[in-house]
């Protein structure tokens, strides 16, 4: 059977590419979307580590909550199974700030946002491209390069993602972090979630939850649950092995030639001119 086209596979929706596991219905009937005001969202550009945050943040409940999947994942049926929970509900999202179903905002619901260095994003995506039925085949890093800096891969451009988001950094209900930070000093990061979310989480417990959140640990407790599609946060795939890689800071030293890493170097400065990051 041949590979599925990239029509097949990708559609836009004002101006983003999404998946076509994203149905234009469920992406129009966002803007209705009735949100709770104790709703945690967990917002990411692809490849930030989304996972990573949900893993540490569903630790740190002793309470009944539920771990969806991102809300713009599926058909017009997702959202009347999101009203139907009954628990509190952590939803990831990779949809930019302008897409963000308004009641999320109306309400001031809670919104953690991760970033990450963008040259280890568009490498980490590239493996996930690479290894992904669910997306456009993509032959080589180089010509990936290219289609990352022109944001023409899922979920658009990195740059205008982040900007989207970075304008509301200092809004009380979000709740601004980076990857790398996390890889520095995790019990910092995570203590500073707990106190964001105004739970009252013992250090003890916190340095059992890092233990618990180590790379190793997360891949290895979910290679055993590899059959069970619905303990992954990503919409794309039920392989874990491709979204736990590497879990590395610099990884981008391993695929940038200089002359891309010049490149990127100088859209980065341009399009981030107005960022305070
Ligand atoms: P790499 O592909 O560079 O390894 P997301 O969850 O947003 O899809 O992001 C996936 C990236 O986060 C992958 O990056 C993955 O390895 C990394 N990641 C997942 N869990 C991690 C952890 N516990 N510690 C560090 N990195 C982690």
């Amino acid at each position: 059977m041949s590979n599925p086209s990239e029509a097949e596979l990708i559609h836009m929706f004002k101006g983003i590419p999404f998946t076509t596991r994203s149905t234009p219905e469920l992406l129009k009937s966002l803007d209705t979307f009735d949100a709770r005001e104790d709703d945690v969202l967990l917002v990411s550009y692809p490849k930030s580590g989304t996972h990573w945050l949900a893993g540490v943040t569903m630790k740190l409940y002793n309470t009944q909550v539920t771990l969806t999947s991102p809300i713009e994942f599926g058909d017009i049926s997702r959202l009347e199974e999101l009203n139907k929970l009954s628990s509190m509900r952590i939803i990831p999202t990779h949809l930019d700030y302008n897409m963000l179903p308004p009641n999320f905002k109306k309400k001031k619901c809670k919104m953690i946002y991760i970033s990450r260095n963008p040259k280890d994003t568009a490498v980490s995506m590239y493996h996930y491209y690479r290894d992904n039925p669910n997306l456009p085949t993509v032959d080589t890093w180089t010509a990936f390069f290219d289609l990352f800096l022109k944001g023409d891969v899922v979920c658009g451009s990195w740059f205008d993602h982040f900007l989207s988001w970075e304008e509301h950094a200092n809004d009380k209900n979000i709740l601004f972090l980076f990857y790398e930070d996390m890889k520095k000093d995790l019990p910092k990061i995570v203590k500073e979630i707990s106190l964001f979310l105004g739970l009252n989480v013992s250090d003890n417990d916190i340095q059992d939850i890092c233990k618990k959140s180590s790379f190793s640990e997360m891949k290895s407790n979910t290679e055993k649950e590899n059959s069970n599609p619905s303990h992954t946060v990503c919409a794309l795939t039920s392989n874990r092995r491709l979204i736990f890689r590497k879990g590395a800071v610099g990884d981008w030293k391993n695929h940038f030639t200089p002359k891309q890493n010049r490149r990127f170097e100088e859209i980065f400065n341009e399009k981030m001119k107005l960022s305070k990051m």
